[in-house]
């Protein structure tokens, strides 16, 4: 029956505190893979790939300056102005713009025209209140997995969340999207490329004073760290050079772990049967084993696989499913947040509400609909969320024990801050109540309390900026 069918799912995605630690304890080991060694073609998806990022400074707030923001990879397409007032504050200009599924498969350079158009539609629609010289300068915010190579420049490894262009993989990203500027005659410059998690991270940075990690928890899932460079061995410095970096107080690098591609080989984390489905037949298989488990681009698909495994047991609906319901990704995340925000209302005011949801939004008839029904698909939805949010726990706690967040001797006043921001932090009910649940098993109340989370909102934008208003002051340094 369907309570015996529940348990049953309970069961396979339940996650123990020995679990969590065991999870946490192989991304650590990851992350140090990721740290010393260059992936090769064997290795390459066996590891994190830890990508230095080259931004060595975190803002402290006092930063000024016009920019332009590109940022492209999430839900939306955006292209803002920001205008970095120093004193921490910030004012946005912004205007969203849609990528069509036919543009995430296409020609990449079909791609960045359209990029190039929205940037233009956005100068001439929205105007900019730059002088000539700084509306020049835009951080462009790219979040797939770069090698940068600089500040500026960086080839794109793979793509992640559906996207697939043509033509793309092994070619400079900031070189794309100049030369899609320069053929439409926008006169305006890409000097610094930022991954959404270096950018979110440089944002809070600059809101707070200080920032340790900066987290995406999204359409995907990433995070950048502020490591120390002896560390990060694969660059290959010698000791002459850190010690000279120390001196220069040039000691930090932001890492890019790209988290989302951790445990492809399978070895800890705890595939069911549901995760194996989506997994194969994603536009990337084998690839994005955890950000398959967390973000919002799959949670939805996983609860609909589940609901389905229900409904053919016979156990849901009166064993009937719906064409949404059938549909590849036709359980869009969004969905899950509305079964499970009416939590806190009595069973019969909860399992009306579910009941809308499910007939408006998965098309099912409400005659094969029973309280019992709304209550179970709320529970799958709970079920599945609860095990992303754990998840989530790990990559946070690995990072604070990487960056000595555990050591017993702590000055109460620090804090570890996370800056985070994606679609999931910001709407998923309950979302930092149960990853600060997990990360208390994970780490302990007395660290747990070290960790602050601060909700970056629209963060990547303004680090983007940040960038640009660094590659520009480096530039007239040298000028
Ligand atoms: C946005 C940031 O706020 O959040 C993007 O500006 C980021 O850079 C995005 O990629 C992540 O969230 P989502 O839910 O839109 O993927
Ligand atoms: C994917 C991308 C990564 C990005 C994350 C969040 O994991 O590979 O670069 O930061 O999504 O948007």
């Amino acid at each position: 029956n369907l309570a015996m069918a529940l348990r049953d799912v309970e069961q396979q995605f339940d996650i123990s505190t020995d679990k969590l630690k065991e999870i946490t304890k192989q991304m650590l080991w990851e992350y140090s893979k990721g740290l010393s060694e260059l992936p090769t073609d064997e290795t390459r998806d066996t590891f994190v790939p830890m990508i230095p990022s080259y931004l060595q400074h975190v803002p402290h707030g006092n930063e000024k300056g016009t920019y332009l923001a590109l940022d492209l990879g999430g839900t939306n397409l955006r292209v803002c102005e920001v205008e970095l007032l120093g004193d921490s504050k910030w004012r946005m200009k912004q205007q969203k713009y849609k990528v069509s599924d036919a543009l995430k498969v296409g020609e990449v350079t079909a791609l960045f025209d359209y990029i190039a158009g929205s940037v233009d539609h956005f100068l001439t629609e929205i105007g900019t209140s730059a002088t000539e010289d700084e509306k020049l300068h835009l951080g462009f915010t790219f979040s797939f997995p770069v090698l940068q190579t600089a500040l500026a420049a960086g080839t794109l490894i793979n793509w992640t969340k559906g996207f697939e262009c043509k033509n793309a993989i092994g070619k400079d990203v900031v070189q794309l999207l100049q030369d899609a500027l320069d053929r439409k005659h926008i006169h305006v410059r890409c000097s610094a490329l930022v991954n959404d998690t270096c950018g979110t991270l440089m944002a809070a940075a600059y809101e707070r004073g200080d920032c340790l990690c900066g987290g995406i928890f999204g359409t995907g899932t990433n995070g950048a760290y502020v490591e120390s460079i002896d560390k990060l061995t694969k660059m290959g410095y010698q000791e002459a050079e850190l010690e000279q970096n120390r001196k220069n107080g040039l000691d930090k690098m932001v890492v890019n772990t790209e988290w989302g591609a951790f445990d492809n080989e399978r070895i800890t984390l705890p595939f069911t049967i549901f995760d194996s489905r989506v997994d194969r037949i994603s536009i990337n298989p084998r690839k994005q084993a955890f950000e398959k488990m967390i973000s919002g681009m799959y949670l939805g698909e996983v609860t609909r696989n589940v609901l389905l495994h229900l409904v053919d047991s016979q156990v849901l609906f009166k064993g009937y499913s719906s064409r949404a319901l059938n549909a590849h990704y036709g359980l869009d995340t969004a969905i899950m947040s509305a079964l499970e925000s009416p939590s806190d209302k009595s069973a019969a005011d909860a399992s009306s509400a579910i009941r809308q949801v499910l007939t408006k939004e998965l098309d099912l008839s409400a005659s094969l609909i029973d309280e019992a029904d709304c209550l179970a698909a709320a529970r799958v939805s709970e079920i599945v969320g609860t095990r992303g949010c754990r998840l989530s726990a790990t990559a946070i706690a690995a990072t604070v024990i990487q960056t000595g967040g555990d050591a017993k001797e702590w000055d109460s006043s620090k804090k570890l801050v996370f800056g985070l921001d994606g679609s999931l932090v910001e709407f998923y009910p309950r979302f930092e109540q149960r990853v600060r649940d997990a990360l208390r098993e994970i780490l302990g109340e007395e660290v747990e309390k070290r960790v602050e989370i601060v909700l970056a909102k629209d963060g990547s934008g303004v680090g983007a900026a940040l960038c640009a208003q660094a590659a520009q002051a480096m530039e007239q340094k040298g000028a």
